[in-house]
């Protein structure tokens, strides 16, 4: 693999999983198979993984990375919300990875509909197969939904003014219409970024149900390590960050009403977070992969 290849905090994860001979680990979120080939070659000649993924294509191409380990890597394609049942007689592991968001696959294929700069169907599904599309929150959804969404998982300010805005020029039907739609209603603020990115954001999780999906599998993930096992997550936004921060610290330090207080007595800590504050990318990283300046590594170890 080529530094310029490489995935985001890839030593960085290396190192917070410690992959060894033997081991056994799983990478929920497979994308093209870089940190589940670096897993496999950390822990060679004999240790295993089991690779997840909800897009076809990214299994297809996390496959071909995979395929020199032969039969030491499988690959399911479903959600990590399914990860107990696929890890049914696989588990206990030793590490699991979560490598959340889109994959640069999925962003620099107009088709799928994630991009605003180029020209897409208002798709957004990580599995192209199943589920409601962009299209469908965008040209269907009241308009008072539509602005909860934004403001909820896009933090939007504007909300209601492009909720109003995209509700006056239904239907749109590509990225590259919604796009100019929301530039058009917030006009050309000084921002740092494209006015259309916290809205696509903001789709982008409605469509594939994020949130809920993180919540969900974190006690899951932590069910399935061995005591000692590692749980790696890499966020790309604050709203996920906060879950994955939040579930690491009740788990390693009580109830956080007050983060500043000792834990309850009677509570027994499940997990150690190795990382207090997460791992960010290097300038260097981000000189390479701007999109590594919002990721977020937090590693937590199983007691
Ligand atoms: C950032 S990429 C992973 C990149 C990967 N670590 C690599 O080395 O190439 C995230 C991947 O997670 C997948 N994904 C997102 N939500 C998922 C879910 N609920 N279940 C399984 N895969 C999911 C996406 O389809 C995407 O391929």
């Amino acid at each position: 693999m080529s530094r310029s290849h490489l995935p985001v905090l890839y030593p960085e994860v290396l190192a917070g999983l410690k992959p060894a001979p033997g081991g056994k680990y799983i990478d929920g979120t497979l994308g093209a198979g870089g940190h589940a080939a670096g897993i496999l070659t950390r822990s060679s000649l004999d240790g295993r993984l089991l690779g997840m993924d909800r897009d076809p294509a990214a299994l297809e191409a996390a496959r071909a990375a995979l395929a020199p380990f032969g039969e030491r890597a499988t690959t399911v394609r479903a959600s990590y919300t399914q990860m107990a049942d696929a890890a049914r007689g696989f588990a206990p592991v030793d590490g699991i990875l979560l490598d959340l968001g889109l994959s640069s696959l999925q962003l620099d294929d107009p088709a799928r509909g994630f991009a605003f700069q180029s020209d897409g169907p208002l798709d957004m599904r990580f599995d192209p197969e199943s589920g409601m599309t962009a299209a469908e929150i965008v040209n269907d959804w009241p308009l008072d939904e539509l602005t909860d969404v934004l403001h909820a998982y896009g933090e939007e300010r504007h909300n209601r003014r492009i909720a109003q805005a995209i509700g006056a020029a239904r239907p749109l039907k590509t990225t590259r219409q919604l796009a100019e739609v929301i530039r058009n209603a917030v006009g050309g603020r000084r921002e740092r970024i494209h006015p259309a990115t916290r809205t696509f954001q903001a789709l982008r999780i409605a469509v594939n149900g994020e949130l809920e999906a993180v919540t969900g599998v974190l006690p899951i993930a932590v069910s399935l390590l061995k005591p000692g096992g590692r749980l790696a997550v890499i966020s790309f936004h604050s709203l996920e960050d906060r879950i994955v921060k939040d579930y690491f610290r009740r788990q390693a330090r009580g109830p956080q009403d007050d983060p500043s207080a000792a834990a309850p007595a009677h509570f027994v800590p499940v997990l150690n977070e190795i990382t207090r504050k997460p791992s960010v990318a290097s300038a260097e990283e981000i000189a390479r992969n701007p999109r590594a300046r919002s990721a977020r590594l937090r590693i937590v170890e199983k007691l």
